[in-house]
């Protein structure tokens, strides 16, 4: 059956299309029916069944004969270490420490952060937690102390997972320090926390409240699988909004096992024994789907890379992993590869890779000559697929185990099953083909998309559901052609993307506002060749505040990577004197940015005084930017 076909069939019947995708999971109890409507608009599924996680991702594989299958490829180029892990010894990991959270009282429900970086034990840790039913939440190791506080009050976990290090090519990232120092700031306190020293930096034990990693397994009873219903809590994820608190995407427990197993053949075109690679990080979506949960439900081997697309040691260590770990489908961002094709823009550092079938980009928008340079030298196709932390895979895609479609360059193709995607205008009415709108996704969500935000209900009402009832609000604009491609072009809200990383502009102006010389603030997202996106501030002083404005810049730099952490990037602010505003008072950023890209803008009819733009236009051109 082809695409259409399948895609039709799931219209005809939504249900039998989930109840059926639902046969490749093992189910302590059956589901008697996908959807659960009891609620609408808020849906959930599979609420009648009961199911385990870990099981699904590692013990039925055991049972089923794959015991001496690599699970898990650890290659860190950092560490100059690789390492196998077989689904038999990733059982035995999983339950043992398990068993020792569950006999310092985790239990089912109980929340539990995991701070660490692309080490394996990070995904043993996920998966213990799915072992007990406990809802683990995973911090990315690039956020500061304060980030990680937030996320500690918002969840208030039992429990906190650290490593003692990361190891990024330029510094030693100190967890250690970090978490003390978030524990510190947040209201909430951890009963525990578990250490995993590493052999670059040992860390310093709390006496009291830090256990290490291994001695709190020694002697423990492993713990078997816990079943939990369908819509209990897998985990909670959580990403950036409009403001500057964080929002718990939650994860439900049968649809994510359910429609991650099915992506796996469908769209990756992959199933047990293969070796697939997604070179993200667990603290991001596609490291929680196709890291940890997705190739290891699928039966594949995962590989866990810790190290960059360049520098570890050059622009050849992607195709090295591939070639070496005979990697079939291979998932990054565009970013990634426009690093690599900066440092060897004639591919010569590609070798022949007899094994890759496929090339996977999301995250942000794959621009045209990214793809057609991964094309021309990996030969393979090149698959831009859209999606969100929010739904946990493919909105879009060109389902390459289904059927390869024809491509379109800067469209990732097409609505998968589940997903009826409608362009909408501002009153919330369709709009016709090639007309750009916002970007909305018929009710219900498909399985294992967001149910809820974690203790904010409201909040996950008013920021997805209520704008256009009967949608979903995806945050992006663009438009959808003749026969139903769709082109992602921008987001409709304060969110930005850096290198692959969803970055809150509205957080950003937070940290800056809280500088005791900065009056006023604004923060946008200028075009940057190989990042996608690079955030800029502007700074409008105190009156009376005569410092010099090189150094309230480079205060604003360091305040920004102490509160919010290197990921978000920020390298680059200017002092204006006002910043240009409707006459309601709503800063005009949308202008900014078009100056800013030296791309074509015209004078809003609403702003308070044209004249500012002079001004800002002026700033800009000091740092190179709004060229004429
Ligand atoms: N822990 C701690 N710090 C981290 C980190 C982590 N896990 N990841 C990144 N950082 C730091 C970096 O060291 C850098 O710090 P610096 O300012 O001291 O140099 C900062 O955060 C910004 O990092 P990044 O934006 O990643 O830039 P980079 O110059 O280090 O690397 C790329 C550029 C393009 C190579 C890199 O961004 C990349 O590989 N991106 C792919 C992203 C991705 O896979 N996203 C997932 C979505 S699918
Ligand atoms: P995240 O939640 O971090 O995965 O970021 C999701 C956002 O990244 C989306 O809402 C889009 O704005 C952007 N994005 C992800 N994938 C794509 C893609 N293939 N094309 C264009 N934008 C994308």
């Amino acid at each position: 059956m082809g695409y259409a076909q399948i895609y039709k069939g799931w219209q005809d019947d939504p249900e039998g299309f989930w109840l059926s995708a639902a046969g490749g999971i093992d189910w302590v109890t059956k589901p008697t029916r996908a959807l659960d409507a009891s609620r609408a608009p808020l849906y959930e599924w599979f609420t009648d069944a009961t199911v385990n996680t870990c099981w699904n991702a590692v013990d039925r594989h055991v049972v089923a004969g794959r015991g001496k299958q690599p699970a898990i490829i650890h290659d860190s180029p950092v560490t100059g270490t690789k390492h196998v892990i077989t689904y038999a010894e990733l059982q035995n990991r999983v339950a043992r420490l398990a068993g020792a959270l569950r006999a310092k009282g985790i239990q089912k429900g109980d929340r539990v952060i995991i701070y660490m970086p692309m080490v394996p034990e990070a995904l043993e840790a996920m998966l213990a937690c799915a072992r007990l039913g406990a809802i683990h939440s995973v911090v990315f190791g690039g956020f500061a102390a304060n980030e990680l506080a937030v996320r500690i009050d918002d969840c208030t976990p039992k429990a906190i997972i650290a490593a003692s290090c990361g190891i990024e090519p330029s510094r030693t990232v100190h967890y250690k320090p970090l978490l003390d120092a978030a524990i510190d700031l947040a209201t909430h306190k951890p009963d525990f926390c578990v250490i995993f020293q590493r052999e670059q930096e040992v860390a310093r034990l709390t006496p009291g409240r830090d256990v290490a990693w291994h001695e709190f397994q020694y002697g423990v009873t492993p713990a078997d699988c816990v079943p939990v219903e369908g819509n209990h809590p897998a985990y909670i994820l959580y990403t950036s909004g409009t403001t500057g608190a964080p929002k718990g995407v939650v994860r439900p427990t049968a649809g994510h096992l359910v429609a991650l197993n099915w992506t796996m053949r469908a769209i990756y075109n992959v199933g047990a024994g293969d070796v697939f690679w997604a070179a993200s990080d667990v603290g991001w979506v596609v490291g929680h789907s196709y890291i940890c949960y997705a190739p290891l439900i699928a039966g594949c081997t995962t590989v866990v890379y810790e190290g960059k697309p360049v520098g570890t040691p050059d622009a050849a260590a992607f195709w090295r992993v591939i070639a070496e770990h005979k990697v079939k489908s291979f998932f990054t961002a565009p970013t990634a590869l426009r690093a690599i094709k900066r440092e060897d823009p004639d591919g010569k550092l590609v070798p022949k890779l007899p094994t890759l079938q496929a090339l996977y980009l999301a995250g942000e928008r794959a621009d045209p000559d990214t793809i057609h340079w991964a094309g021309k030298h990996l030969n393979v196709p090149v698959i831009d697929h859209w999606w969100q932390t929010e739904t946990g895979y493919a909105i879009a895609a060109n389902p390459l185990g289904i059927e390869h479609l024809p491509v379109k360059i800067g469209s990732p193709s097409v609505a998968m099953p589940g997903y009826t995607v409608q362009i909408l205008d501002e009153g919330g009415h369709p709009v016709s083909p090639g007309t750009l709108g916002a970007i909305a996704i018929k009710l219900p969500l498909p399985p294992g998309t967001l149910p809820t935000l974690w203790n904010a209900e409201e909040r996950f009402l008013k920021s997805y559901l209520n704008h256009f009832p009967g949608y979903y609000e995806t945050g992006d604009a663009g438009y959808v052609d003749a026969d139903g491609y769709l082109y992602i072009m921008a987001r409709t809200d304060d969110v930005i993307n850096v290198a692959g990383h969803r970055l809150s502009t509205g957080a950003m102006e937070e940290v800056l506002a809280s500088h005791k010389d900065v009056a006023e603030c604004a923060v946008i997202g200028v075009a940057d060749d190989l990042k996608g996106q690079s955030p800029l501030g502007f700074l409008c002083l105190n009156k009376g505040s005569n410092r010099p404005h090189d150094e309230v810049v480079k205060e604003c730099v360091k305040l920004m990577r102490d509160q919010i952490g290197p990921v978000a990037d920020f390298k680059r602010a200017v002092v204006v004197d006002r910043l240009p505003k409707t006459r309601s008072g709503k800063i005009l950023r949308g202008t900014m940015v078009k100056i800013a890209d030296s791309q074509p803008w015209r004078m809003p009819a609403t702003i308070d005084d044209p004249a500012i733009l002079d001004e800002i236009t002026t700033a800009l051109r000091s740092l190179g930017l709004a060229k004429a």
